[in-house]
């Protein structure tokens, strides 16, 4: 693949070398520029583009990766399916000030003979941890190797996948990776649907239906407000799912750091989901402001 200069003219240049990428971005930064780096699976959405121009609008330069992590998917997940597109994702992200699109093979992230994984607890422990065992690991173990080939100042995830982002700083601070963590807003559809790649898979049936899970979390918020008891709020969520035919693997009210039980009945609290249509399997929450 040609190899030219990240520019508003010629687009970002595609690095697949992680030592190629790696001496790139020291160079830049000992050139006094700070670098953001977003971490991708591909497939962008609107989601994945604010991320990128956040990046753009707060650092000098920006690199985006785009690798199908085979190691966060379970047997039967749908690592097969995932869409795979990358001449699509370098034209969504064309214009958005990318400096660097690294997109390298599985086996330049995972060298023959590897065999280390980063294991995180603690907030990987419940919920996506317990439904998909050896995800976190694998979400770890990748974006551990991806800060080893992007050293950069900042890196910026979606809220949307927050459990992710809680397990994602808690490695880079049990590691004491140098970088930044920067958590950004979730990006919706006009009636409340968090966008993901994810929402490709869904039919027309299944795609109205998904707007139960947002409408689930504003009853959540209004219910919250009104003062009802948490498990109360839960079951109201999972009743308004099972109605609009979504199957719940979780509806709950935790605390918004450590995923466990509330330890006050009025702060930092986020109320959660995961739900399936058909084959789909879609995540969201709605962090709780403090109540009266
Ligand atoms: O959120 C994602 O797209 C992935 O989990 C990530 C962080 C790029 C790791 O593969």
């Amino acid at each position: 693949m040609a190899h030219v200069r990240g520019d508003e003219a010629n687009g970002p240049m595609i690095i697949t070398d992680p030592q190629h990428m790696h001496r790139d971005v020291l160079a830049a930064r000992s050139r006094g520029r700070r670098v953001g780096f977003v971490p991708t699976m591909g497939a962008l959405h609107a989601g994945h583009v604010s991320l990128v121009k956040r990046a753009a609008a707060e650092c000098d330069d920006t690199v985006v990766s785009i690798f199908v992590n085979p190691t966060q998917f379970g047997p039967g997940e749908d690592f097969t399916r995932y869409p795979r597109t990358l001449d699509a994702d370098i034209a969504a992200v064309a214009g958005c000030g990318v400096t660097w699109i690294f997109a390298p093979a599985a086996d330049a992230i995972y060298p023959n003979g590897w065999a280390t994984r980063v294991v995180v607890d603690g907030p990987a422990r419940r919920f996506e941890g317990e439904l998909r065992p050896g995800h976190f690991s694998g979400v770890a173990t990748v974006v551990c190797r991806l800060f080893m080939a992007v050293p950069a100042d900042v890196a910026y995830f979606g809220a949307k996948d927050w459990q992710q982002t809680l397990v994602v700083k808690r490695m880079v601070r049990d590691l004491g990776v140098p970088v930044e963590i920067a958590v950004c807003p979730t990006i919706r559809e006009p009636d409340g649907l968090a966008m993901s790649s994810r929402n490709a898979y869904l039919l027309a049936d299944e795609r109205s239906r998904a707007t139960a899970i947002h409408e689930s979390l504003m009853l959540a918020e209004r219910a919250w407000f009104a003062g009802d008891d948490i498990a109360a709020i839960e079951h109201a969520m999972r009743s308004h799912l099972a109605a609009r035919g979504v199957a719940v693997d979780y509806a709950a009210i935790v605390d918004r750091e450590s995923l466990e039980p509330l330890s006050s009945p009025v702060a930092n609290a986020i109320a959660i989901i995961a739900g399936r249509l058909g084959t789909t399997r879609l995540i969201d929450n709605h962090p709780l402001p403090t109540r009266g």
